[in-house]
């Protein structure tokens, strides 16, 4: 029996070291990594920048808590909201961790409790998150969850009027939900939700943990949007690979949080800060973003053959965060991939999402697009 909890489906190649997009198994064999350990290692793997300030940073302090100042927390935060409706950053140690901070201080600052939040959406396992998270597999024998959250279909405009009523504290969205399938807000859904949350003082809480720190080509996701977020959460590729959370809030929000309402050990530690500090000195740079959304144009320009076989739907997604939409599921072409060198993440039953590091080169896309094309055409030969 393993020492270890079967809680995941692990596939069976050992990664025991990486550089940039490619990673190696224990025999040697090369990968190239499109899942980025699922959109956190922005930079690529061992990035030298990284590297150097874990280095720099490990021989000077590893932990003090949040009992003490913090110019480095401080700095940070203030990197992450320059010129967002923002003003607030607290860390946390993980998604679920950064959105459980965004209900509470939800409900808190309204003092009212229903969240409404959307179906396919994914915002973590913790019990406040698991009980957003609009996909039933999540919950399955975890309840009673915790109540007063409703949930409606994504895009669905009359559906979210019918849900936001006097009761109610925030609506939770993902701008393009990862887990549940790549799918993209609407342009016309996001004012009517902004609409709405104007006219009805509902808070808006933008879930950023997959979509932010430059995976769709600006900072955050909502930026291509009309929303104007009251917070906004963050984790994944905030610490390229170092776990950090984070939420952002307006200054507004900030006096609901006061001294002994909420808090962490961890969170905002000194290594996490410095790493983060040094991934979005790197990301946020406005030449880094114009060359993501450049990237974005080179894969998809790649991937558009894919679309003429017949076991290909579309095309989904922004930035570096693209799902190929297939007809059948995408598990067997994940699998097939893996052995060809390409190593992928499924979103959703019937989705392929590629989320290589942000620093992929144009040659790795153009040979991952070639990768996938061949299993794809390799996997109707079987099956036929
Ligand atoms: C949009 C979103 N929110 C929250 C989470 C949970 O983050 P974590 O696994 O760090 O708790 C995830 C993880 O996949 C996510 O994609």
């Amino acid at each position: 029996m393993s020492a270890l909890f079967q809680n995941y489906a692990r596939r069976s190649i050992h990664i025991t070291e990486g550089k940039g997009t490619v990673v190696k198994d224990e025999n040697g064999k090369s990968y190239l990594d499109f899942t980025s350990g699922i959109a956190v290692v922005s930079l690529g793997h061992a990035h030298p920048s990284i590297v150097k300030t874990l280095q720099v940073q490990s021989e000077k302090l590893w932990h003090i808590s949040n009992l003490f100042e913090s110019p480095a927390q401080e700095k940070l935060a203030e990197t992450l909201t320059a010129d967002t409706p923002l003003d607030c950053a607290f860390f946390c140690n993980s998604g679920a961790e950064a959105n459980e901070a965004a209900i509470k201080l939800a409900r808190k600052a309204t003092g009212k409790h229903v969240i409404v939040t959307f179906e396919q959406s994914f915002h973590g396992r913790t019990t406040g998150a698991m009980a957003a998270t609009g996909q039933d597999k999540v919950k399955q024998g975890f309840g009673p969850l915790m109540p007063e959250f409703r949930t409606v279909p994504f895009n669905d405009t009359e559906a979210l009027k019918h849900a936001v009523k006097e009761d109610t504290a925030a609506i939770m969205l993902e701008v393009i939900q990862g887990e549940g399938g790549v799918n993209v807000i609407q342009e016309s859904f996001a004012r009517d939700i902004q609409e709405l949350c104007d006219s009805m003082g509902v808070l808006l809480i933008i879930d950023e943990v997959q979509t932010g720190i430059g995976r769709t080509g600006t900072r955050y996701a909502f930026e291509q949007t009309p929303l104007v977020p009251d917070i906004v959460t963050l984790a994944k590729g905030l610490g390229g690979g170092f776990p950090i959370g984070s939420m952002l809030g307006t200054e507004r929000l900030s006096t609901h949080f006061g001294p002994g309402t909420h808090g962490t050990t961890f969170g905002g530690n000194p290594l996490a800060v410095a790493v983060a500090q040094t991934v979005v000195d790197h990301v946020f740079d406005a030449v880094f973003l114009q060359e993501v959304k450049e990237k974005e144009r080179v894969l998809r320009e790649q991937l558009a053959p894919l679309l003429d076989l017949p076991e290909v739907k579309g095309l989904t997604g922004k930035g570096l965060m693209l799902g190929v939409v297939l007809h059948d599921e995408a598990a067997p072409i994940v699998q097939q991939a893996e052995e060809n060198g390409l190593l992928l993440v499924p979103a959703g039953p019937n989705v392929i999402r590629m989320l290589p590091p942000l620093t992929v080169t144009e040659q790795e896309l153009k040979e991952a697009a070639a990768i996938l094309k061949q299993t794809i055409l390799g996997h109707s030969k079987v099956k036929s």
